[in-house]
Formats: C-alpha cells, structure tokens, sequence
C-alpha cells in the first residue's frame, strides 16, 4: 500500500446540501472530544454524533491487521446506523494506517487526523521537535514518511508513549493518575543535545491534549504542545463550507460501543461539552 502524504485531507468533496451536515466524529475512546470541540467552535450548525470505540480501546494495543479490520467494521455500522455526511477519524492510530481502506471502501469523504509535523517544525526555534504518539503511530511507515517528507532541517525525535491514552481516559473519568506516572510518560519528549533543547511537541493522539494542562506542570522546561485538531477542523470547514447563519443544531449524541459503565464524573465532563445523551451501539472485540 503506497504512502499517501496527503492523507490528513479528504478523498471526496461533499455535496451540496440544503440541510446541515451530519458529521460522524471518531476515535476509539474519548480522545476525539478534543477534536469535537474544534470542530463544533469552527462549524456551529452542523449536527454531530461521536463515536467512541471503547470496547476495542485501546488502539495502540492492536495489531495492524486487527486495526484495519476492526475500523471498517464499526465505521461501516456507524455509517450504516448514523448515515452521515462526513465522517472526521479523529485517532491519529486509526488515520495512519485504515483511512486508504476507508476510503476505498466507502463512498464518502473521510477527514483524517495525521500527526502534526509541518505546523511542530514551522514552530521551532532550537531545531529540536519531538511527535509524541502512541506506540501503535510510531510504528506506521505513513509516520515515518511524514517525517522525512517535513522534517526539513529539524532533528524530529519519536516518542511512543503506551499509557498515556489510558491516562487520558483515567483523568476524563475522575480517576487521575499521579504526577510521577505521567512525568515518566513524556520524560523522553525531552531531549538536549549540542546546546539545544527540544523546544516543541507535537500530540499525536488525539487523546493527549486533554492532559495539556498537566504536561505543562510536569515539563522540565516550557515547550510549545501541538494540538492536531484546528487543522482537522479547518480541513472539514474547508469541506462543509461555513455555516448557514442562525440554525440551531440537533443535540449532539454521544455512542459507545460497549457496555461499560459511565462514571458520574465522566457523564459531567460529557454533558459540559455538550454531549447530554448517551447511546450504546454494542459491537464487542470478538
Ligand atoms: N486517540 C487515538 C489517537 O489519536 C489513540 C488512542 C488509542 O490507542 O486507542 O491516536
């Protein structure tokens, strides 16, 4: 399967509609939140569902077949339920190696979420950038590719980080980890080297900005965090088009595909971001 730079961007243009799109946000857990907000600041009107597939979560932990395997599975039943518009990959995990299968298998534009590598290296300063990602991410040959097609002059280091999308889950949940665990998560994102210092991150999961915060207090010196999602959301404004002026959308829904209990604390940080109602489309990891 050839490389495709391009795969941040969508395969397909949207027809024009004359109703608000529905767009179908994706991650494997909540991580894609981040990118929900970006996109419901930047495209009001549209109606949304987010889909979270936590009972296959997480994606880090599969093996690239089982990934492939298991995304055009539930998008397909997604799609199939929701029929949207336009669905946004919202997991770098997932973008990285099934969009070219998502693409080809269904007829709809897909935006992807791909590491941030050109907007970390147009951001340095010192020359030292490090992609911080999940192990599944830094193990794709598309991040590789990405690298040495934008890394220009920068000296990229790749860290894959294996607890942090749990982390990220636990903190959503009310139950964070501690400081020293998350420290020792981001501690190789740090890097010195011939009087330089690493002096830009990019997030390359989409769960990581929800810990944002904390990173900033755990760093050992200030570094500027990438977030992917203004760019997914630009890429998908770029596709809807602006909203009509004065429309009030539908409720935003929110599925799961397991049926795992939600803590009281994460349906509070769910409804604070809009999400009141919650479904169940039950798809278990066989
Ligand atoms: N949120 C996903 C991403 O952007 C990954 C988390 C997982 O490993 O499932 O990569």
């Amino acid at each position: 399967m050839g490389v495709d730079l391009f795969a941040g961007l969508a395969n397909t243009t949207l027809p024009r509609l004359d109703r608000a799109p529905k767009i179908l946000v994706f991650d494997s857990g909540l991580g894609g939140l981040t990118v929900l907000s970006e996109l419901t600041a930047a495209l009001a009107s549209a109606d949304y569902v987010y889909a979270a597939d936590d009972a296959a979560f997480p994606y880090g932990g599969l093996t690239d077949e089982a990934l492939v395997s298991r995304v055009l599975a539930v998008i397909g039943r997604l799609i199939e339920r929701e029929r949207p518009d336009l669905v946004v990959v919202a997991c770098n995990t997932a973008s990285t190696l099934a969009l070219p299968a998502l693409r080809a298998r269904f007829d709809l534009p897909f935006v992807g979420t791909v590491p941030a590598i050109k907007p970390a290296v147009a951001a340095t300063q010192s020359g030292l950038v490090t992609v911080l990602a999940t192990p599944g991410t830094v193990r794709r040959e598309h991040t590789r590719t990405m690298i040495e097609a934008f890394a220009g002059g920068a000296d990229v280091t790749l860290v894959g980080a294996p607890n942090l999308a749990a982390f990220a889950e636990a903190e959503l949940r009310g139950a964070p980890v501690d400081d020293a665990e998350l420290a020792a998560e981001i501690a190789p994102c740090f890097v010195e080297a011939g009087g330089r210092r690493t002096d830009t991150v990019a997030l390359a999961c989409t769960h990581f900005p929800l810990l944002t915060r904390r990173f900033k207090q755990l760093a050992p010196w200030p570094v500027g965090w990438i977030d992917p999602a203004p760019a997914v959301a630009k890429r998908a404004v770029a596709l809807v088009g602006e909203s009509p002026e004065g429309r009030v959308r539908a409720p935003m829904r929110c599925l799961f595909t397991s049926d795992r209990p939600l803590p009281k604390p994460l349906i509070a940080a769910l409804e604070a971001r809009g999400l009141g109602t919650i479904e169940r489309e039950r798809l278990p990891l066989n």
